[in-house]
């Protein structure tokens, strides 16, 4: 679909609707909404009237018009409180608008501004919103869609700064076409994004938008002696790699921010093998890999002003005649000795050489994300991403950086008390913490590799995959955290 600005008056667009967002308890007294009343034969005020609708976030209203508008129908969304109304709703109404409307037979729809948010930012949130809301994950069905496509979305928006409305509908169009590529890359399915495939996509993102790109095979990462890594992949046929992806500033950065993200294709659990109900899930355990790419992609285009680099450690987490054992010691290219109590804590096993790998690198800050533990979804479910670090400033940015884009992250703490529970017998650690504070003890396990780099670690087990659908989001992978990071570093 795509999305263009026009600032006429809302009669003269030519399109199949108008999306009209109404806030609770507004009247069409005055305004806008008191022109398109007029020009409708009243129908707002008769479906407001008749208790049809009354402006409360969720509800909607399909309407054959008559009148003299150029577009035949209307849809009326309920956009809430108006003082609680912010550039995230403008998202879930474009992306409600979005969803409905491809399912009746529309091509084209305007959306009316209606907020007095910044022209800019509430284009950029429309856009994002439509585009994310009409990703498809069912990729693999192999009988006839009919499913309706939408061509166009306008902007409708007469007053304000048009170079603004189309900066915003660019940003939006970058940061929503890379979120859904990444949630693409996420969907797969083990067979056919493994290791190898990952990085195909991360070198084809490279050499589209102007990236540079290292792909480390089995070899280098036995010079660079990343023995945490390869005990992981050993029990794989797969060979493993691990993927940087840079981009450098125009103008010289003193800054590099490293984006580091689990890339487990498969997760298994190795020989403390998983039970197999919901085994099949495991093929996101790579989201937080592939939201890197995505980030990436988007940071590519948007050029902001300092260096960032993306790590993408990436294996299956296999059970093979090869595979290591419950109990075998690793040493990890940091130098520390690991005790491998659970094969299924893996991913703080891949990323921990990949930390050490962002310090070689020169990374002057550093933000993981990983679907790192279960333990996520008990502490809060699918609704928060938990973050825990090791820099209160950097964890602050990022949060600031998630309520920007409506993506919430919520802190859990990292203090050293938690140290006690992956110290080992026989060796520097060990890679579980027992079943206390499962994401806590995960990160623990991390901050070890950082030494004093701000960094901060962001569990997405819990959010990277919707299991239930939204009228503005489809069930799967959700891309939770792309803006987020692009918004960190661009801003
Ligand atoms: N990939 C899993 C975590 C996970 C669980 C992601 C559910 C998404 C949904 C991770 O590798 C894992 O298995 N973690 C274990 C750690 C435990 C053995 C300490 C877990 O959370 O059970
Ligand atoms: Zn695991
Ligand atoms: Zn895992």
């Amino acid at each position: 679909m795509q999305v263009k600005s026009d600032n006429r008056n809302y009669s003269e667009i030519e399109c199949d609707a108008l999306v009209l967002s109404i806030f609770e308890g507004e009247k069409p007294e005055s305004g806008l909404l008191a022109e398109i009343d007029k020009h409708t034969g009243s129908v707002i005020s008769s479906v407001i009237e008749n208790g049809e609708f009354s402006g409360k976030t969720g509800e909607s209203v399909y309407i054959h018009t008559t009148g003299d508008l150029k577009a035949r129908r209307l849809l009326l969304l309920g956009a809430g409180k108006a003082e609680e109304f912010t550039t995230e709703g403008v998202r879930r109404m474009a992306g409600t608008a979005a969803r409905s409307l491809r399912s009746r037979k529309t091509r084209t729809f305007a959306f009316l501004r209606r907020s007095k948010l910044e022209i800019g930012a509430s284009a950029q949130a429309a856009t994002e919103g439509a585009l994310l809301a009409l990703f498809d994950p069912d990729k693999y069905h192999t009988s006839d869609k009919t499913e309706n496509t939408l061509e166009l979305m306008i902007l409708a928006a007469q007053e304000g700064d048009a170079s603004e409305l189309n900066r915003g509908i660019e940003r939006g169009r970058i940061i929503a076409e890379s979120t859904n590529f990444g949630r693409e890359v996420i969907n797969e399915p083990g067979n056919v994004v493994t290791p190898t495939v990952l990085a195909k996509h991360a070198e084809s993102v490279a050499k589209e938008f102007g990236l540079e790109i290292d792909v480390l095979d089995e070899a280098r990462m036995r010079e660079l002696g990343m023995g945490a890594l390869l005990g992981v992949a050993q029990g794989s046929v797969e060979p493993p790699k691990m993927i940087v992806m840079t981009y450098k500033a125009q103008t010289a950065s003193q800054e590099t921010v490293a984006i580091v993200g689990k890339g487990i294709t498969f997760d298994t659990g190795g020989i403390s093998i998983k039970p197999s109900d919901g085994m099949e899930k495991m093929k996101y355990d790579m989201a937080g890999g592939a939201t890197t790419i995505a980030a990436m992609r988007a940071i590519a285009q948007i050029k902001p002003g300092i260096n960032v680099i993306g790590i993408i450690p990436t294996t299956e987490n296999m059970p093979g005649g090869k595979a290591q054992r419950p109990g075998d010691v690793v040493t990890s290219m940091a130098g520390k000795t690991i005790e491998v109590i659970n094969t299924d804590a893996e991913g703080r096993l891949i990323l921990c050489d990949a930390l050490t790998y962002a310090r070689r690198l020169g990374a002057t800050r550093i933000v993981d994300l990983a679907t790192l533990t279960g333990a996520v979804s008990i502490a809060l479910g699918d609704v928060y991403v938990a973050i825990l670090g090791n820099n209160q400033e950097w964890i602050d940015a990022i949060i600031a950086a998630g309520n920007r884009v409506g993506e919430k992250l919520w802190q859990l703490p990292l203090t050293p008390e938690y140290r006690e529970q992956i110290k080992s017998e026989i060796a520097d650690i060990k890679n579980v913490g027992g079943r206390k504070a499962g994401t806590i003890t995960a990160a623990y396990f991390l901050r070890e590799f950082v030494d004093d780099v701000p960094w901060a670690h962001l569990d997405i087990a819990g959010t990277a995959w919707n299991e239930t659908g939204k009228p503005y989001l489809a069930v799967g992978p959700s891309g939770v955290c792309v803006r987020t990071l692009v918004d960190l570093v661009c801003n």
